[in-house]
């Protein structure tokens, strides 16, 4: 009972291949450095390898006695190789390994997931670049505020991915720190090479104190931190697509793939895709908070406690991989309905911000201009009357700097004249969707790992 109670077995076993990668670079610098023999190395590293090959067909009985993945690979190099097998955790403990592992493993999901919201950007680009003349309302508390370009909003997310992969890159740096070598919580009393292991495994660093090396999560806590945040902004995508495809905004379609019929209602295709990607947000964000929790107050060094940090990173990097490729495939199937987004600016109510700035190009201070505008909205409104149908003696009821030419301000006037930096004037679309693409290729930025993760040997 307590055995299975502690056993981490059922879920740590998909870190064998990082642990028999760490196993094979530790094996190398102990021979390097005389610590065991060359030829015992080499029966060490072919048994690890045969055990690689035996977990990956599916051959290997995972047990639960063994608690977890290092003594369940242990064990079985045991009965491969015999005695020998037990010079392998020589100058070594579970300690640094179970760190090393985890480092391992997050380093390659990062990786993956720096790629994926790179696909999932080309998605977005993709799609505004195809509706890139699409007017629509933009928004403020969910009211119609200025227009705005259809691919402008959409660039919007391409911002917060890219920063999204910004904080990857960066949580990536206090990841790829070797904590191997430092034993249980003190160091070893070998003479290893610890520069050696780190290039072997990739690590751009070693780390400098052997009792942080072996108590820290932080790389983790990082992770999962950037991971909710990203699950912040799917779902901010999530709930645009939810509304967006409703039949009261009717400004998209998503394909077929990406909705379900219910049972009861014939007319209905619901978004079940993107509204499972606004409900899974909830439990990335609840593995961020359980980490933290975990880890707060523990004291130094090594606690079992920590052996709960992979459940919640297991789903956490499972959710944000599948979230996101079901997005970027997801956002590439939709469709704009240009009637119903043009059909969706009420009036031309949305044109009062630039009939203000109308009246202050004429020489009003703004806090009058606004005045005024609010008025003649209100008296518009009233009358159930757009701007442009209002007489210029209406017009000069409420300001009399208002002239003929304010027949001119239409939706298209209005974008054209945002052609400030970041703006959502055409001109600037251009730039902003030469920029994107700009971005994307350079892919140079993304190959965040030098080392071949998939490489055992
Ligand atoms: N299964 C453990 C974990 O995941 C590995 C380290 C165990 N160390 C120990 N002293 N029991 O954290």
């Amino acid at each position: 009972m307590a055995q299975d109670y502690v056993a981490s077995i059922p879920f740590d076993q998909r870190l064998y291949r990082q642990d028999i990668r760490g196993s094979v670079a530790h094996t190398k610098m102990l021979a390097r450095q005389g610590i065991i023999g060359e030829s015992e190395a080499e029966t060490i590293i072919k048994g690890l390898n045969s055990i690689r090959e035996e977990i990956e067909q599916g051959e290997f009985q995972f047990e639960p006695e063994l608690e977890d993945i290092h003594m369940n690979i242990e064990a079985k190099l045991f009965e491969k190789i015999g005695d020998v097998a037990g010079k392998l955790h020589t100058a070594r403990s579970r300690n640094d390994q179970i760190a090393l592992d985890m480092r391992l493993f997050v380093k390659e999901e990062i990786s993956k997931t720096i790629g994926e919201l790179k696909t999932l950007q080309s998605s977005l680009v993709e799609l505004a670049e195809a509706n890139k003349n699409i007017i629509m309302p933009g928004y403020t508390h969910l009211q119609q505020a200025q227009p705005v370009l259809l691919a402008h909003h959409l660039l919007a997310y391409f911002e917060m991915f890219q920063r999204d992969k910004e904080r990857f890159h960066d949580c990536l740096k206090r990841t790829d720190v070797l904590p191997l070598g430092s034993g249980a919580l003190a160091g070893v009393s070998y003479p290893i090479d610890r520069e050696f292991v780190a290039r072997e495994l990739g690590f751009s660093q070693v780390s400098t104190n052997s009792l942080d090396a072996v108590a820290d999560r932080d790389f983790i806590i990082e992770y999962e931190a950037c991971a909710a945040t990203t699950m912040m902004h799917l779902s901010r995508l999530a709930e645009e697509i939810i509304l967006w495809s409703s039949a009261e905004f009717g400004f998209i379609e998503i394909s077929e793939a990406y909705t379900t019929g219910s049972s009861i209602m014939p007319q209905k295709k619901n978004p079940d895709v993107a509204e499972l990607a606004r409900g899974k947000t909830g439990r990335v964000y609840g593995h961020l908070m359980a980490l933290l929790t975990t880890m707060k107050a523990l004291p130094l060094a090594y606690n079992r406690d920590m052996q709960e940090d992979k459940e919640g990173l297991f789903d956490t990097v499972d959710t944000l991989h599948s979230t996101l490729r079901v997005f970027a495939e997801m956002v590439r199937t939709i469709k704009v309905n240009v009637k119903h987004v043009r059909e969706a600016i009420k009036r031309d109510y949305i044109l009062a911000t630039d009939l203000a700035d109308y009246l202050v190009k004429k020489g009003l201070p703004f806090r009058e201009a606004h005045g005024a505008v609010a008025k003649l909205s209100e008296y518009a409104i009233a009358r159930d009357k757009s701007f442009h149908e209002l007489s210029l003696d209406e017009y000069h009821s409420f300001s009399p700097f208002f002239d003929e030419d304010v027949y001119t301000i239409t939706l298209e006037s209005s974008l054209a004249a945002k052609n400030v930096i970041g703006g959502t004037s055409p001109q600037q679309m251009e730039i902003a969707l030469t920029r994107a693409k700009e971005i994307l290729r350079q892919t140079q930025n993304d190959k965040v790992c030098h080392s071949e993760w998939n490489k055992v040997e």
